[in-house]
């Protein structure tokens, strides 16, 4: 099974490779090149192809769709890397650190429009359903982006306006990606909403994990900055939990506020000290569950569709393989 995600990888990175966003001028699409040819996982497009073979769909059709998600993800990131601040994304230097914020928001601005393009090139008869789709995705991203910076200088986020922005920003696109190809495959609708449902709650377990290698990832394999989101008081589930935690001890809360409300500080000892309270108060092991929760509960959205179980396979693994991943 393993061997069908990674037919499905390459014949994307094939797709891609034999693609041109354009030439002139150079600063617009130089940057578009440099991003997609970082590699990335390619999950997204990979999904678009599961779903539509899941329904015994033409998984050619599938293909354009799967790119303009692919070059979707890939604008989210320029933007996102902006946003974050982020000096590296996939070992190497993010657009605005290699060019500049204008030339990450104008090339990021194309990517977005090529990948409509990409989209519209899908059967004319299911145009209509997959723009909204698309678009209705889009926008949700936004919105969780968005959330997510607010919550950056906001003292006080619950869990749950947590997993709403974590959905919001990073499940709907794998949900989207899922329902995409579902509908290409010729699913029901019901069927079609399921897979959405078992996306959106991989797609909140992936965030999680995202969080956490945020924190605690191999740098070398990693390929961001370790520390951004501690940098950035991004309230991740660790924090959020450790904030929760560090109610019950004052040494502990004051130095997390501290480290919080701090205006100047050195990064490396900011990263450090808010490491050792993650890591004492042991809130990583309290992701790893929530994690799991939410793994369980695509799980049981995946065996709620009429399929042969053997077709299944594909998703089943790739969901597993979200578990424990490590870039
Ligand atoms: C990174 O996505 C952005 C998040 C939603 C966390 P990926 O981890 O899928 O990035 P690539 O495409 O594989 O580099
Ligand atoms: C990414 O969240 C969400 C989107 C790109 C929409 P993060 O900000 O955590 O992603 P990384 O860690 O930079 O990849
Ligand atoms: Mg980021
Ligand atoms: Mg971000
Ligand atoms: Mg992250």
């Amino acid at each position: 099974m393993m061997n069908t995600i990674t037919t499905y990888q390459a014949l994307i990175e094939e797709a891609l490779k034999g693609k041109s966003y354009g030439s002139n001028p150079k600063e617009l699409y130089a940057p578009i090149e440099y991003i997609m040819s970082l590699g990335g996982k390619r999950m997204r497009p990979v999904l678009v192809l599961l779903a539509c073979d899941l329904f015994d769909g033409d998984i050619k059709k599938a293909l354009h769709p799967s790119l303009a998600i692919e070059l979707f993800h890939n604008f989210t990131l320029v933007h996102d890397d902006l946003m974050d601040k982020a000096p590296l994304r996939r070992n190497q230097h993010t657009v605005h650190e290699k060019w500049n914020s204008n030339i990450a928001i104008l090339s990021g601005d194309a990517m977005m429009v090529r990948a409509y393009q990409e989209l519209c090139l899908a059967e004319t008869t299911l145009l209509p359903q997959l723009l909204e789709i698309f678009s209705d995705t889009a926008v949700k991203v936004c919105e969780g982006q968005q959330f997510d910076m607010n919550y950056e200088a906001l003292p006080k986020v619950s869990i749950p306006q947590y997993v709403k922005m974590i959905e919001l920003k990073t499940a709907v696109l794998l949900g989207g990606a899922l329902k995409i190809g579902a509908v290409i495959g010729g699913a029901r609708e019901e069927d079609a909403r399921r897979l959405y449902d078992f996306g959106k709650h991989i797609g909140i377990a992936f965030q999680l994990q995202d969080d956490i290698l945020d924190v605690y990832a191999d740098a070398q394999k990693f390929g961001k900055q370790k520390g951004g989101d501690i940098i950035a008081n991004k309230k991740t589930y660790l924090l959020l939990k450790a904030m929760e935690m560090a109610e019950n001890n004052r040494y502990m809360k004051e130095e997390l506020q501290q480290w919080i409300a701090a205006p100047e500080f050195d990064p490396k000892d900011k990263v450090e000290a808010v490491t050792n309270i993650y890591n004492f108060l042991n809130v990583k092991e309290l992701a790893r569950n929530e994690m799991k929760k939410h793994f369980d509960l695509a799980i049981s959205c995946l065996k709620e569709i009429p399929v042969n179980e053997e077709k299944k396979k594909g998703l089943m693994v790739f969901a597993e393989s979200l578990m424990v991943r490590e870039v």
